[in-house]
């Protein structure tokens, strides 16, 4: 890695060497970040004219001579007029993260995350996972020849994502316990087991995904949107956005960073609760719970980076939104816009919805909700939330007798001009 990279706590400010394995500030036990000391070269540099992609933005990112990749990021930004009109505003657009290369936006993290463990000398990688990080960090793990081991929470992780987990070959511990408590234990095996751990706590990880706020303004032909919606769980990748567009505006790339606003499950909703009450501290949640299980976390460890986040940008802010909210959005946007997104990406469109409705979102404002994971990653909450299929015998006679009844016009008004 390079020599002119570090990483410093957020809080004490205290340098390490960019290779020392450590996730906090030894000092302190603060969160760390990645920190670069040359980041202006980059202006000069030919790099905007390239296609996107999370290595697009490689002067932005740690120097690696080898790069574990499955070509991640490069997703769409989709205008939404559909959606926008049914909300009532006039901007909108759909990141859909859903279509990386595992189905999450966590393999943005795991190219720049499992490149560096690599590169340091690493074997065995490890995490704790509500799903996506497992799924994400197995695959990459098997393109770099390294072990993977995931800890999740039992019976409670989307049986997608399990099953990703387990065809790309991670050693799964389904522990009996929730994701706040598989965190935990992962950290300590970490540091047992001579592990290199791939939380989100792994500030190298953010590194990767602060690519999605690059995308976003390359895509919208670097004009900067007013507001940024996403869903908070462990507060990773607002946190990343934030800490991205932050560097890009200290070099005067950008001249504004979006609000950025984080919804959260009513019932997972430390940060929201915190934001909602002005404090700078947030009170852990004992027993989340949320249909949104990527996001059913109760001591999301980057709470600190994502208040930072939303106390750091105009007018940022975070919101709680309920289980039946999620899956009505769920729905909208895919009846709308023919993009499935799981319940946890759902959520930004139902903060969306909500915002819009009690008016701090105004009708001109450009929004942009990040979508963070496909659809398919979670089909039993899908099939449970939708109308039931129509059981019908294979006869031609069954058949027109039923769509006779659902299909009432006749055939004509249907005929496509
Ligand atoms: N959306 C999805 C689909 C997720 O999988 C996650 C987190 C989030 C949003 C929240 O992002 O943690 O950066 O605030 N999933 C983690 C996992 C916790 O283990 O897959 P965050």
């Amino acid at each position: 890695m390079d020599s002119d990279s570090w990483l410093e706590c957020i809080s004490c400010h205290e340098k390490y060497d960019a290779r020392k394995m450590i996730y906090t500030c030894e000092k302190c036990g603060h969160l760390l970040d990645v920190k670069y000391g040359n980041l202006e070269t980059a202006l000069d540099g030919d790099w905007k004219d390239k296609p996107i992609s999370v290595w697009k933005y490689s002067p932005f990112l740690p120097r690696l001579k080898n790069v574990i990749s499955l070509n991640e990021g490069k997703t769409n930004l989709y205008h939404c007029l559909n959606l926008a009109e049914k909300l009532g505003i006039k901007k909108l657009w759909v990141k859909n993260e859903g279509e990386n290369p595992t189905g999450s936006f966590k393999d943005r993290g795991m190219t720049v995350g499992v490149s560096v463990a690599k590169s340091l000398g690493n074997k065995i990688v490890a995490c704790a996972s509500t799903g996506n990080t497992s799924a994400s960090l197995a695959a990459y793990a098997a393109k770099a020849k390294m072990s993977c081991v995931v800890f999740i929470p039992s019976g409670k992780i989307a049986l997608g994502k399990l099953a990703q987990a387990m065809m790309y070959g991670a050693i799964i511990l389904a522990i009996k316990g929730n994701f706040d408590q598989a965190l935990e234990l992962v950290q300590e095996s970490c540091e047992k087991f001579h592990m290199y751990l791939l939380n989100s706590l792994n500030p190298y990880r953010l590194e990767g995904q602060k690519t999605i706020g690059y995308e976003i303004i390359d895509q919208l032909n670097w004009q900067v949107p007013e507001t940024i919606i996403l869903p908070i769980g462990n507060a990773g990748n607002i946190s990343a956005i934030y800490k991205g567009l932050l560097e890009w505006k200290e070099i005067g790339l950008i001249d504004r960073i979006p609000r950025m606003i984080g919804i959260q499950a009513e019932g997972s909703a430390p940060i929201a609760n915190a934001y909602k009450k002005g404090e700078r501290e947030v009170t852990f949640v004992e027993k989340p719970e949320t249909v949104a299980t990527a996001i059913r976390i109760g001591k999301p460890v980057n709470w600190e980076k994502a208040l930072r986040a939303i106390y750091g940008t105009e007018r940022g802010m975070a919101e709680t939104v309920s289980d039946g909210e999620i899956l009505e959005a769920q729905k909208m946007l895919a009846r709308t816009e023919g993009i499935f997104v799981e319940p946890a990406s759902a959520s930004t469109i139902a903060g969306l919805r909500k915002l819009i409705m009690n008016g701090e979102i105004h009708r001109s404002e450009r929004v942009v909700c990040v979508t963070t994971g496909h659809g398919l990653k979670d089909p039993d909450t899908a099939i449970k939330s939708c109308e039931e299929t129509i059981q019908v015998e294979a006869n031609i006679q069954e058949i027109e007798k039923i769509l006779s009844e659902i299909i009432k016009k006749p055939v004509e008004a249907y005929a496509i001009e």
